[in-house]
C-alpha cells in the first residue's frame, strides 16, 4: 500500500498535547506546534485496523500481553537491528521515562552521580535531579557541524559516586547515531568503573539511510550483561499516547531487581490497545515505516534548502537519526531568551529551543519536522520571515 503522508490531518480537539496545549503553553493559539516529538501523521493502516477491531470488541477490561507481544517484538529487533534477544528479556514499563525514573531509583542511592551527555533530551535532567542524584555532565563536543562524545572529559569526571549512564542513541537533538566503535569505547570506560549503561534507544528506527543503528547491547555480552535498553514502538509508529514500551534487560540478576522494583510500584498492567497495536506495528508495520523514512528524508532535505536559500546564518546540524533537527542560530547573535522570544512570540512557531537541553543548547533551536512538507514549509516560512525582520 501507498502511504500518503502529505495528507493534512486536523489534530484539534484530540487532547493532543502538541495541539491542544498550545494556548494553555505559549499563550497564543496561533502558534504553529512542532516542539514536541509526536508526528502529525496517522500510523499504519494495520495499526489503525487492529486497533479499529479491537475498539469494535467494547470491553476493555485488565489486558495480558499474550506470546505473540513478545514474540513480535523479538522479531522486530532481529530484523530490524540485527539483533538477536530472548522474550525473557522484555519487561514492559508504560513509558521509557516512567521507567528512567524507576531505573534511577532503583539502580542508584540518593547522592550518586549519573553521567549525561548534554546537549540532551531534558527529561533527563529530572529524572536525575528529582530523585536526588546528581548530574555529571559529560558535554557533546561539535566540531565542523557534527558533534562527538569527549571521551576524555568522561574519565576525568568519573569517581566511585558515578554509578550509571543514561545514554541517548540515537541522540535527541543532536540527531547522532552513535558508531560501534565510539559505543564499544564508552562501554568499556563504563565496565572498567562499574557504570550501569542505560541506553535509551527510543529513536532507534528512525534512522536515514546511510546510517546504521548499533544498540549498545548488541555490542558484546559483557556489554549486555551491563546495561538496561529502552525501546518502544511509540516514536516510530506514534503511538506515544498509548504508552507501550519495553526495557531489555539481559542481565537476570538486574532483571529480576528491575522487575521487582515495578512489583512494589503495582505497574505493569497493560493498556489494552497498546498491546494490540504493538503487535501489529511489529508484525505488518514494515512496509509503512520505509515509505516514512523516505519521506523524512524529503522533509529534511527540504528543510535544508530552505535554509541555505532564506536564513544562511542558520545552520543545520545533519542528523543520521530522528525526526527532530538540531539548528545552530548562534550566528544570530542573540542570548537563548531573545532567541525564543523572537521564534516563538514574534514568529509565531514553536520549537523545542535549545537551553532546555542544558547550557550547551544555548543559542540552537530543535524543529519536529515529522509533518506534512506543506505544513513544514509554513513554519519555516514563519521562522525565516521572523528573522529577516
Ligand atoms: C530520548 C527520548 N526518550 C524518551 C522519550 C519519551 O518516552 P516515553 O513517551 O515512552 O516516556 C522521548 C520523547 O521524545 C525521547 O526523545
Amino acid at each position: 500500500m501507498k502511504y500518503n503522508f502529505d495528507e493534512s490531518i486536523n489534530r484539534l480537539q484530540t487532547n493532543s498535547v502538541k495541539w491542544d496545549e498550545v494556548e494553555n503553553l505559549f499563550g497564543d493559539k496561533e502558534i504553529l506546534p512542532m516542539w514536541v516529538a509526536d508526528m502529525d501523521f496517522k500510523s499504519p493502516q494495520p495499526v489503525i485496523d487492529a486497533l479499529k477491531e479491537r475498539a469494535d470488541h467494547g470491553i476493555y477490561g485488565y489486558t495480558t500481553r499474550p506470546d505473540s507481544y513478545y514474540e513480535a517484538t523479538v522479531g522486530w529487533m532481529q530484523r530490524r537491528h540485527n539483533w538477536t534477544i530472548e522474550k525473557d528479556w522484555i519487561i514492559f514499563t508504560p513509558g521509557v521515562v516512567p521507567a528512567l525514573g524507576i531505573i534511577v531509583q532503583n539502580f542508584t542511592n540518593p547522592g550518586d552521580k549519573i553521567i549525561i551527555q548534554q546537549p540532551v533530551y531534558y527529561p533527563f535532567m529530572s529524572v536525575i535531579e528529582k530523585n536526588g542524584r546528581e548530574i555529571v555532565n559529560n558535554p557533546l563536543r561539535l566540531e565542523n557541524g557534527r558533534y562527538y562524545m569527549d571521551f576524555e572529559d568522561l574519565e576525568k569526571k568519573i569517581d566511585p559516586s558515578v554509578k550509571m549512564i543514561i545514554l541517548s542513541n540515537p541522540h535527541n537533538p543532536v540527531g547522532r547515531v552513535w558508531a560501534k566503535d565510539e559505543l564499544t569505547r564508552l562501554g568499556e570506560i563504563c565496565l572498567k568503573h562499574n557504570i550501569l549503561v542505560v541506553s535509551d534507544e527510543i529513536h532507534f528506527d528512525l534512522v536515514y539511510e546511510g546510517n546504521v543503528h548499533t544498540p549498545f547491547a548488541s555490542i558484546s555480552e559483557e556489554f549486555a550483561g551491563h546495561s538496561i535498553t529502552c525501546t518502544a514502538p511509540s516514536k516510530t509508529f506514534n503511538l506515544a499516547g498509548l504508552q507501550t514500551s519495553n526495557m531489555i534487560i539481559p542481565n537476570q540478576d538486574l532483571r529480576e531487581r528491575f522487575t521487582k522494583a515495578l512489583e512494589d510500584r503495582f505497574i505493569g498492567m497493560t493498556n489494552t490497545f497498546g498491546v494490540t497495536a504493538l503487535i501489529a506495528a511489529y508484525e505488518k508495520g514494515e512496509e509503512w515505516l520505509d515509505q516514512l523514512l523516505v519521506y523524512l528524508k524529503g522533509n529534511l532535505d527540504f528543510l535544508n534548502e530552505y535554509i541555505k536559500s532564506n536564513i544562511p546564518e542558520v545552520k543545520v546540524i545533519e542528523p543520521d537519526a530522528t525526526y527532530l533537527v538540531w539548528l545552530d542560530c548562534r550566528e544570530l547573535g542573540m542570548d537563548a531568551k531573545k532567541l525564543e522570544e523572537v521564534i516563538q512570540k514574534q514568529g509565531k512557531v514553536a520549537f523545542d529551543e535549545g537551553y532546555i537541553f542544558g547550557k550547551e543548547g544555548e543559542g540552537f533551536t530543535r524543529i519536529n519536522i515529522a509533518c506534512p512538507r506543506a505544513l513544514l514549509e509554513e513554519g519555516l516560512k514563519r521562522f525565516s520571515q521572523v528573522l529577516k525582520k
